[in-house]
């Protein structure tokens, strides 16, 4: 109540803009934090409700109103009849905005998201909380809602904590990048990950990764979307099965190494390329085949080169004095049969 006289007395604050802290502050009162754990009598566990408000002013939605997404039912406590817009209910924006969300071409993304079996596979489950309702297409496709504990609706959401989402220009350096987007990915695909959708690798993450040489070194090196998306596009939410995700050592280990293209797009060239290929990419490892050096390259090209002339010089050398050397023992033969007995 201090706060909402405080700000109706600040001289220019909109009444509306009070109420918008206001009912914000009251969120926070019960969410904020590291920790709010509450029982939830529908799963049966006790669960943490807590926003971590540092990271959430961090992200790409600080200044969206918690009630801008939880729109229904959460102004009033115990929350009853609610409703929550996910990322595809606001986005792309139309009007003033349209052309910031288009870079990002969301309608791929969903068409290319609801084709992998993370979507497919859980289509008909329950949400997770708060009542994002299935969208009309997943509904069509299938009927009424199955619900268990342990299954979910598979979302974007499971991936991008709509709370801390940042978008990739923002994060900026590829190791926090691959970082952030491996986070998601190894929640519930590492070898001992439990839980709602978990699916721990059998039997290892090693295990199926043996077709890579030093397996363990790409897991830890590399990012999965940057094998188990479509190579081709910048950002592809596809998700090629099986071996499908092998696209070829070269699309990393190349000079036109896709990683430049995706993982390293935002970042800053350095001061110094000491005349490598892909320099971006060596502060942070050395890739064969994408870290070739130019003055290395032009040296061996030298070096080549000159092998073979020297080569070439060689075997010439060794003709000339091949064809010498029958032309004298010729000449010697011609000579003893010329004079037959000898000239003595
Ligand atoms: C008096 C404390 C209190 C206030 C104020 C409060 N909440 Fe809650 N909220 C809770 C508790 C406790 C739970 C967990 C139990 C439940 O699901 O009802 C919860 C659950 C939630 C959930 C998860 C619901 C689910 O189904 O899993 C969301 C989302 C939420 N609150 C958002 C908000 C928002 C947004 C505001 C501000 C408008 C708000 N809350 C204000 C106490 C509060
Ligand atoms: C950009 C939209 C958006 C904004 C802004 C937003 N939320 Fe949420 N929030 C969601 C969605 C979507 C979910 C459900 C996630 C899911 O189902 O996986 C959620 C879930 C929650 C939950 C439940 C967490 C859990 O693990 O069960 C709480 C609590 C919550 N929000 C509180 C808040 C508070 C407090 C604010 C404001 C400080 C806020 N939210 C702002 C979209 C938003
Ligand atoms: C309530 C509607 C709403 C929901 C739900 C929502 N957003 Fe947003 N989103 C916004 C608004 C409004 C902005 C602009 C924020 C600003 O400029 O302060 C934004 C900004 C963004 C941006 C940055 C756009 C730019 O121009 O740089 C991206 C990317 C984004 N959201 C993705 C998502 C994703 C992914 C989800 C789901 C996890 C999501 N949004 C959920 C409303 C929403
Ligand atoms: C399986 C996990 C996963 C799911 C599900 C998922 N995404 Fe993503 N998304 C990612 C990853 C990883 C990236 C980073 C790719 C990159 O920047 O190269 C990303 C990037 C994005 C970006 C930002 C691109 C940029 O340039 O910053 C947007 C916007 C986005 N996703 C929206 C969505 C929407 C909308 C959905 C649901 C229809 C969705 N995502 C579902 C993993 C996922
Ligand atoms: C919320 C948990 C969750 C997240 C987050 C998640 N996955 Fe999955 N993933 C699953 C589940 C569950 C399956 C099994 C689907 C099925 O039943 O076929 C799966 C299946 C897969 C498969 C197919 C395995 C096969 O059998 O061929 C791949 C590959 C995969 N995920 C990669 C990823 C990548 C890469 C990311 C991050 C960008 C990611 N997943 C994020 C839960 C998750
Ligand atoms: C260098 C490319 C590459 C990278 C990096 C990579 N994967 Fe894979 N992954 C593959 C290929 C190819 C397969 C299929 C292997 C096979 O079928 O023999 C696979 C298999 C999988 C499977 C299926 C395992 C199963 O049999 O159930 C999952 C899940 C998976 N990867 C998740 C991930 C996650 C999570 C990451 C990031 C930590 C990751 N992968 C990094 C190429 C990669
Ligand atoms: C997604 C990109 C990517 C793909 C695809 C990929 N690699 Fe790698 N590879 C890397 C990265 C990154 C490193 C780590 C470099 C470091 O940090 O030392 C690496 C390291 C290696 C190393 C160790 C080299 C050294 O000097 O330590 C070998 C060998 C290797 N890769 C072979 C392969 C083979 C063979 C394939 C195809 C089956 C393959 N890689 C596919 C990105 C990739």
């Amino acid at each position: 109540m201090i706060f909402i006289a405080a700000f109706s007395l600040l001289p220019g604050y909109a009444q509306a803009g009070a109420v918008h802290i206001a009912t914000k502050l009251q969120c926070m009162a019960c969410h904020a934090g590291s920790d709010r754990f509450v029982h939830d009598p529908e799963i049966g566990k006790v669960r943490n409700v807590a926003i971590d408000m540092g990271a959430f002013r961090q992200g790409d939605h600080a200044e969206t109103h918690c009630l801008e997404c939880h729109t229904e039912g959460f102004d009033v406590f115990p929350h009853v009849h609610m409703k929550t817009y996910t990322c595809m209910d606001c986005h792309p924006r139309e009007g003033e905005h349209a052309a910031d969300d288009e870079p990002y071409e969301f309608h791929r993304i969903r068409k290319e998201f609801e084709g992998t079996v993370h979507f497919t596979e859980y289509k008909n489950e329950k949400e997770k909380c708060c009542g994002t309702k299935p969208t009309a297409a997943a509904q069509q496709a299938g009927g009424a809602a199955l619900s268990t504990n342990d299954k979910q609706r598979f979302t974007c959401e499971q991936c991008h904590d709509p709370h801390y989402f940042k978008t990739t220009a923002r994060i900026e350096r590829a190791q926090l990048i691959m970082k952030n987007d491996n986070k998601s990915c190894l929640r519930c695909h590492t070898d001992d990950a439990t839980g709602p959708l978990a699916d721990p690798a059998e039997p290892s993450m090693v295990a199926a990764h043996a077709y890579l040489p030093h397996e363990e070194l790409h897991l830890e090196t590399t990012r999965c979307v940057d094998c188990h998306s479509s190579v081709k596009a910048t950002v592809a939410h596809d998700l090629p099965e099986g071996k499908g995700a092998d696209q070829g050592c070269n699309s990393c280990h190349s000079i036109n190494s896709v990683l430049m293209e995706r993982l390293y797009r935002y970042e800053p060239p350095p001061v110094r390329t000491l005349g490598f290929h892909n320099a971006p990419m060596l502060p942070d490892s050395y890739i064969m085949g994408a870290h070739r050096h130019r003055a290395m390259d032009w040296a061996t090209y030298v070096l080549v080169g000159v092998s073979i002339l020297l080569i070439l010089l060689h075997s010439g050398l060794r003709l000339a004095a091949r064809r010498r050397r029958m032309q004298r023992a010729w000449r010697s033969m011609n000579e003893d049969l010329s004079n037959p007995g000898g000239a003595r």
